[in-house]
């Protein structure tokens, strides 16, 4: 059987229909009209796997109103054959063969609690029993050691990989079937890539059952990259997990333009600064009957949770820059659901800081 998973169908929904219309409290109508991301359970078994995002054609996606192009798909996984014979991890296993003496074998603790953290990343949780299922996924590898660095350096190859999570998981040595229920087990130490934040709070997946064989994982350690990604024209701030609340400008101006969210991509703030800047043009082509076009300067950006649940990209859009002071928004209640901001930066445009000069 050959399983083919779409990832991408739909990237962007807006607003309002352009031009924007001014709403600058987190639009949770927006949120909600998105398609909920497929948010990918990394596959389990010892061989690696690739995810390829189109990011030209996110671009393409992010400026262009409407849209509904597939923009990645997930390479074919092979077909499982019952009891056929799975390589063979690197990591060592418990004399004791079962889950149960997996989960609390101290060689896979220890590793966990003593790696180094890799040179340009931080630490966001150390030695979980479950890997994240984060926004953004780009694939895993195999690794002949628990080395974090590796990991990271495997991320480091990777456009748009903002972080990892690196774990030992118990796999099996054949492909159980009612022949072979619960073969031995052999550990396979894993490094998941994400375009999306690693978090303990989405650190979900603990396992499944295969046939009798129990997955398992442990000493799952996360680690996010510390720089703030690089887009072209602008210049970027760290807001954690806030975004900015925007007053009126000197003028008494409104400066909020209004919003966009990306919800099948990687997490990219270039797709919110390419639909800033064709914003613009779209604005400058269309200007109000009275003053001047509306002109992106300065967005933020941010992954949106729904109850802890990753909603996709969102990319809110201003006139004027704002410091970091104004990042005071950490998110809102609707009813009983929770929209929490998470991963959040500001970028504003390198040469143009925009907003009317006022005189003090
Ligand atoms: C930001 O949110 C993430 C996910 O909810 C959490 O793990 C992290 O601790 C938060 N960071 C800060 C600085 O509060
Ligand atoms: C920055 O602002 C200038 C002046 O408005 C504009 O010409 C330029 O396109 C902007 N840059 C980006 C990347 O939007």
């Amino acid at each position: 059987m050959k399983t083919q998973a779409v990832i991408l169908q739909t990237l962007v929904s807006f607003a309002a229909a352009s031009p924007l219309v001014p709403r600058q409290a987190i639009d949770v109508d927006l949120v909600n009209s998105a398609p909920d991301p497929t948010l990918v359970t990394v596959p389990i078994g010892p061989t690696a796997d690739s995810v390829n995002y189109d990011l030209a054609a996110a671009t393409q996606l992010a400026v262009a109103d409407p849209l509904t192009v597939p923009a990645a798909t997930k390479r074919d996984l092979a077909a499982r054959t019952a009891c056929e014979v799975q390589p063979t991890g690197a990591g060592p296993v418990p004399d004791v063969d079962n889950d149960d003496s997996f989960l609390k074998f101290a060689d896979f603790s220890d590793a966990a609690t003593s790696a180094l953290v890799p040179s340009g990343y931080q630490q966001t949780y150390t030695d979980l029993q479950a890997s994240s299922i984060a926004y953004g996924y780009l694939g895993y590898r195999t690794l002949d050691s628990y080395d974090t660095s590796a990991c990271a350096a495997q991320c480091d190859t990777i456009t748009g990989c903002s972080g990892v999570n690196i774990y030992f998981e118990r796999d099996p040595t054949v492909e159980p079937a009612a022949d072979c229920p619960n073969p031995p087990s052999t550990t396979v130490i894993k490094c998941v890539l994400w375009g999306g934040y690693v978090a303990a709070e989405n650190a979900k997946n603990d396992g499944q059952w295969r046939d009798d064989f129990h997955v398992v994982i442990a000493g799952s350690n996360g680690y996010m990259k510390t720089a703030v990604p690089a887009v072209s024209g602008f210049e970027g701030e760290s807001l954690g997990n806030s975004t900015i609340n925007a007053p009126n400008n000197c003028l008494g101006q409104n400066t909020y333009m209004g919003s966009k969210i990306f919800s099948t991509s990687i997490f990219d703030p270039s797709l919110c600064g390419a639909a800033c800047t064709s914003q613009n043009q779209y604005n400058v082509a269309h200007p109000p009957a009275q003053g001047e076009p509306m002109i992106c300067t300065f967005f933020t950006t941010y992954l949106m949770a729904k109850n802890g649940n990753s909603q996709g990209q969102y990319c809110a859009m201003y006139t004027q820059s704002w410091d970091s002071s104004y990042a005071v928004n950490d998110g809102q209640w609707r009813g009983q659901d929770h929209y929490t901001v998470e991963y959040a930066f500001s970028y504003s445009n390198a040469t143009s800081s925009g907003g009317p000069q006022c005189s003090k």
